[in-house]
């Protein structure tokens, strides 16, 4: 999950200061070990969620009961509640990142919040976080599936949860046909997508960047399968408002990125000139400037009127009817 955090590399503008400073490509293993604080804020916040989580199960307050009321059990459940935490730091973490890298690869803000190389290097350490964040959550609902299936053999137990949560289209049941697949598509684009950067030497800076670029559709895969499929944010509640909310800065961020490119390549100018490139590619960069508007204009809607995709809670949880197993 790195967004252009370097622009200038390989490009038309001056190298970064650590460029300068060093010739050194930046290594995985150093920015594992940079990621270490801040792995270890996300355990701490995953661990928040999941207290919060256990204590709306407790007290009868969870969403995930009221859409699955044979989870009423936090006890027996509490893999499935750790996935959904993961999932939540998950995302958190992704927001941060996106933020940082669209930040970092517009026009310099007049004041940023911290020296340039200090937030490329955050953007990198909380990007290697989240990809860590979302396996966690993958691999703690496949655990679960392991634990439900407990009438199959272990090798059937394994196969079960492995494939459902990790084999695409292969999960069977209701939304997750869907949503499953957006999350799994969200996971599986980000290690390429995020790790590229480490050998952005061999594959040259312009490929690197080229691709990189589409990080974005990450975040998008990762919220959209989030309000898919998320029974936390099932309901027209403050979660699902808060989760809309939170998407305001990345669009305005995002069109700001494109109104304002770093690279002088990027900027749109007059079409068919030299500074404005093709006409088919002005017509692409106009139009993505154009979809980032209206996508800005589309979440104001949302959150101004209410109409969230959110469902109304039912008066009264209905009476609980277990989930089927495999083996059924
Ligand atoms: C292999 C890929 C994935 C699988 C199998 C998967 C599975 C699931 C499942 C089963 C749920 C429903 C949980 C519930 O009852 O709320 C869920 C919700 C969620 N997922 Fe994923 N997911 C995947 C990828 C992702 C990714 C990449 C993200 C981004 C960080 C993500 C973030 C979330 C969040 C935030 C929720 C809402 C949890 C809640 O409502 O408490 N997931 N996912």
């Amino acid at each position: 999950m790195l967004p252009d955090a370097t622009p200038d590399e390989g490009g038309t503008a001056a190298p970064s200061s650590r460029d300068r400073r060093s010739a050194e490509p930046i290594r995985l293993r150093a920015d594992l070990r940079s990621a270490l604080p801040d792995a270890t804020a996300a355990v701490a916040v995953t661990a928040a969620v999941f207290a919060f989580l256990w204590a709306r199960m407790e007290s009868g307050s969870s969403a995930t009961v009221a859409v699955m009321p044979f989870m009423d059990d936090a006890g027996t459940y509490w893999m499935y509640l750790l996935s959904q935490a993961f999932g939540w730091s998950g995302l958190l973490w992704a927001w941060g990142t996106v933020m940082l890298g669209l930040l970092l690869s517009g026009q310099r803000p007049a004041r940023l919040p911290a020296s340039r190389q200090t937030l490329e290097r955050w953007h990198r350490t909380t990007s290697l976080t989240t990809m860590a964040l979302m396996f966690a959550h993958a691999l703690m609902f496949a655990a679960e599936l392991v634990r439900y299936e407990d009438k199959l053999a272990w090798a059937g137990r394994l196969w079960a949860g492995f494939a459902d949560s990790f084999v695409p289209g292969w999960y069977d049941s209701g939304t997750g046909r869907i949503a499953i697949p957006i999350g799994q598509g969200a996971l599986y684009l980000a290690i390429p997508l995020g790790l590229l950067f480490y050998v952005r030497h061999r594959i040259g800076a312009n490929t690197w960047r080229r691709l990189h670029r589409f990080v974005i559709v990450v975040y998008v895969l990762s919220v959209w399968h989030t309000l898919l499929y998320g029974t936390n944010v099932w309901y027209g509640e403050w979660p699902r408002t808060v989760l809309w909310l939170l998407q305001l800065p990345v669009a305005v961020l995002l069109l700001l990125r494109l109104l304002r490119p770093a690279r002088r390549a990027e900027r749109l100018g007059v079409p068919g000139r030299r500074a404005g490139g093709s006409v088919p590619g002005w017509v692409l960069r106009a139009a993505g400037r154009v979809a980032a508007a209206a996508v800005v204009v589309g979440l104001l809607v949302v959150v101004a009127s209410g109409h969230d995709g959110g469902r109304d809670r039912p008066a009264e949880t209905p009476a609980s009817s277990p989930h089927p197993k495999e083996s059924d």
